[in-house]
């Protein structure tokens, strides 16, 4: 089957109350686990591009790798942008063969979040591609953004029927308390999903699909062996797994999962050299960490999104 826009994915996720994956992609390896534990679990998937992604391997390469993934498997696929920071990168994404950008305005003030995000709409709906865009800010890094703790804030219900009707967006993401990266919270901290608000969004705006960034949990014991095969990877924790799966049978349709594998790629790139110093063939340790981020998507798909057998 060819891409597929998030549109159909969404509408039966919402009805059966789980939400999809959302990964980064940023090379073969990363594709190839993702769409083999997606097509193991008969799951759909989408494929996400960070715009440092597209610098490190040219989107016309990613393109290329995800259609081999689409012709290789029989499961429902969409490449997405992920955090679109402005509508030249949107345009070029769409022009380029994705099947949905995000458009990232969301720290600007309401208003231009508002201008930016309908010219984004009007471009993309008139070449059959979907839009995510987000309210509120959540805390971390990425990309263009670097959002500290304090100037993070929750999304307004309030204002999310307004900015859903004035722009056309096809999803939205909110921040009810997740925050990017693999150093969200101290040991110690109590981190939880603000799923008040979550409720108070789905009352807003019924049916209609709901985004959650930052959503990895920081897997305790891949960092240990991250950290016991010389990484040096501080404490960290991230809001706890049941919490984001009873996202997911609330309105949360997608929920973007980058650095927990990260995280496991990493552990088992750092146990293979150190338990194989005289390898150097990068299809050794590189082929163990695929298997190890495989493994991670497919804990992500059972235990936090729901979306087995959904394909
Ligand atoms: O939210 C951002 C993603 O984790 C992508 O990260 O900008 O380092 O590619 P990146
Ligand atoms: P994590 O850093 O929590 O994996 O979040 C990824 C993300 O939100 C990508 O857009
Ligand atoms: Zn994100």
């Amino acid at each position: 089957m060819p891409l597929v826009t998030t549109k159909d994915m969404f509408a039966k996720a919402y009805a059966g109350h789980y939400a999809i994956g959302a990964f980064n992609v940023n090379n073969m390896e990363m594709i190839q686990a993702i769409v083999e534990a997606a097509n193991e679990c008969k799951s759909p998937v989408i494929l996400q591009v960070s715009a440092g992604a597209r610098k490190y391997a040219n989107p016309v390469y990613l393109r290329h790798l995800v259609q081999a993934a689409v012709e290789t498997t029989d499961i429902p696929i969409a490449m997405h942008l992920d955090h679109g920071a402005d509508f030249e990168i949107c345009k070029a994404s769409i022009d380029g063969g994705f099947t949905s950008v995000m458009i990232d305005a969301s720290h600007f003030p309401y208003k231009e979040n508002v201008e930016i995000t309908k010219k984004v709409v009007e471009y993309a709906h008139d070449h059959g591609v979907v839009v995510e865009a987000e309210l509120g800010q959540l805390a971390g890094i990425e990309d263009d953004v670097n959002v500290s703790a304090d100037d993070a804030h929750y999304t307004r219900p309030e204002e999310v029927y307004d900015f859903a009707t004035k722009t056309g967006i096809d999803s939205l993401a909110i921040a009810i308390g997740t925050s990017h990266g693999a150093y969200k919270f101290k040991p110690g901290q109590d981190p939880k999903l603000r799923l008040d608000i979550l409720e108070e969004v789905g009352k807003r705006l019924p049916g209609f699909p709901i985004v959650l960034h930052g959503a990895s949990s920081v897997p305790q014991d891949k960092v240990a062996i991250v950290n016991q095969f010389g990484g040096s990877m501080p404490n960290a924790i991230g809001i706890p797994e049941s919490e984001l799966r009873a996202a997911a049978k609330m309105a949360v349709c997608k929920i973007n999962i980058d650095s927990d594998l990260r995280v496991s790629f990493t552990a088992a790139l750092r146990k293979h050299l150190a338990e194989n110093p005289s390898h150097f063939d990068p299809r050794q340790y590189l082929g163990d960490a695929r298997v190890s981020m495989k493994e991670m998507v497919k804990h992500k798909i059972i235990n936090v999104l729901g979306s087995e057998g959904k394909a």
